[in-house]
């Protein structure tokens, strides 16, 4: 009996397996002249990540990307052509005779990825990593990779640093929303600082936020990573050597492992934990024991004032900037430096422009059915 269910149990593994490998090998290599449309994928050899296009949600916009396989396909962990969307889904990745890998579409210029690193013999592989990588099959030298081209997630592996002897800045950049992966406001470096290297947010450029050092695989101002609750154990490694300074993790186990810097500039794990929690939702330039950095307040803000999520809406009449180049800290900074505001959000469906309230408005709470608003409140009483 004991044998039967062994037996039985062998060839269900053997069954889901052959299922699972049906459903995930896509295709594993690019090699000169092969495409990728849009409804095949490149996967790697254990299906943990695939590569292909998406369009993030009713989008028209064409990109090309990674994420992994097994999970929610909005987590997306790299973008190849992040400023450069195509508007044709007629689209293929092909390697050229060169070596040259490029994604062309009718009606929109090819996009070549790695503009000089091309050989006759190259082959394109995803690994169980995540790292798309060319390689040279003759010389077994890799050409070109994504890990040398983050966009705005870190994976176990990937490097957060510069390479002192090519100038290579490996770089973190925030989406511009939630759901368009243009370049936003935000960027996380590690960046030297007076006495060390430190994790540093920058916004539009502008020092926002800083890690503080690094010691016993934690950060002074990352209150959320590797603590007793944590629900990932990070091994944070530091090098520093004449040719690289970098800042890398691991993590044993295979669930979705990664650091991702937000549109709203926060640096959140796999299960959209905010890892440098603590501050309250902006930095506003008046508190610096969370990592914000200080800087100069508008004459008319107080150290009492910050914004909540709230569901409602105003009695009054907003102003409207549909540009949609306009991130949400975009709305934030334009209602903090501006004293009569009282409120912002979004205006375009996908995370863009502004809406703005100025002046003596009522607030009407609505957490049934209410728009989520970025809501001015004070902790100082008499203020009111
Ligand atoms: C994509 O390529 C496959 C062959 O690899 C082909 O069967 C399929 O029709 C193509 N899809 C489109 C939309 O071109
Ligand atoms: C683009 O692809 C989608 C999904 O494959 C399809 O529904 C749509 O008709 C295509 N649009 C064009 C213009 O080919
Ligand atoms: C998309 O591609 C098709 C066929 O490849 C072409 O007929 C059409 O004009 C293209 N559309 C745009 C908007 O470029
Ligand atoms: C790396 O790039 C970021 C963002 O462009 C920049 O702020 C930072 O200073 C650079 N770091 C180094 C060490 O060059
Ligand atoms: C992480 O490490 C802490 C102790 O340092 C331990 O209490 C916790 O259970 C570990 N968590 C996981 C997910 O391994
Ligand atoms: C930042 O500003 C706050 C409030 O004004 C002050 O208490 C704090 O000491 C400042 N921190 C630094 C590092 O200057
Ligand atoms: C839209 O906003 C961006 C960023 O603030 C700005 O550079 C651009 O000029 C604006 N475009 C228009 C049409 O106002
Ligand atoms: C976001 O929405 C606005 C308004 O509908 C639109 O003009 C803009 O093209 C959209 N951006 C992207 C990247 O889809």
């Amino acid at each position: 009996m004991a044998t039967k269910r062994g037996f039985i149990n062998l060839i269900s593994l053997l069954l889901t397996g052959a299922l699972y490998s049906f459903l995930a090998t896509g295709i594993t290599t690019i090699r000169p002249g092969d495409q990728l449309n849009v409804s095949n994928n490149l996967v790697s050899a254990n299906g943990i990540f695939t590569l292909g296009f998406f369009n993030p949600g009713d989008s028209k916009n064409t990109y090309l990307g990674i994420w992994y396989t097994n999970k929610d396909a909005t987590n997306r962990v790299w973008v190849a052509n992040r400023d450069t969307p195509i508007f044709n889904n007629s689209t293929v990745l092909t390697i050229d005779t060169t070596g040259k890998l490029v994604i062309t579409s009718t009606g929109d210029d090819p996009i070549t990825l790695n503009s000089d690193q091309g050989t006759g013999n190259a082959i394109a592989t995803l690994e169980d990593t995540g790292n798309f990588v060319l390689t040279d099959e003759i010389e077994k030298r890799v050409l070109w990779q994504s890990f040398d081209y983050p966009t705005d997630s870190l994976l176990p592996g990937m490097k957060l640093g510069v390479n002192l002897k090519t100038g290579r800045n490996w770089t973190l950049t925030s989406w511009l929303s939630y759901i368009v992966p243009a370049s936003g406001p935000f960027t996380l470096s590690w960046d030297p600082t007076q006495d060390s290297e430190q994790l540093v947010i920058r916004r539009h450029g502008v020092l926002y936020w800083t890690s503080g050092v690094l010691a016993n695989q934690a950060f002074e101002f990352m209150p959320g990573l590797n603590t007793p609750f944590s629900e990932y154990n990070y091994s944070l490694s530091y090098v520093s050597n004449q040719d690289e300074k970098y800042l890398t993790f691991s993590v044993t186990g295979s669930d979705m492992f990664r650091w991702t810097l937000t549109s709203s500039g926060n640096i959140e794990d796999g299960s959209n934990m905010v890892l440098n929690g603590g501050i309250n939702l902006f930095c506003y330039g008046y508190e610096s024991d969370n990592g914000c950095t200080n800087a100069t307040l508008p004459e008319c803000r107080s150290q009492h004032e910050k914004f909540e999520i709230r569901a409602g809406s105003f009695v009054g009449t907003p102003t409207d900037d549909t540009n949609s180049s306009l991130s949400i800290s975009d709305c934030w900074a334009r209602c903090w430096n501006d004293c009569g505001c009282v409120g912002f959000t979004n205006i375009n469906d996908n995370g863009t422009g502004c809406r703005i309230w100025s002046g003596y408005m009522e607030f009407q709470q609505d957490e049934s059915g209410g728009q989520r608003i970025y809501l001015l409140v004070s902790a100082n009483p008499t203020k009111g």
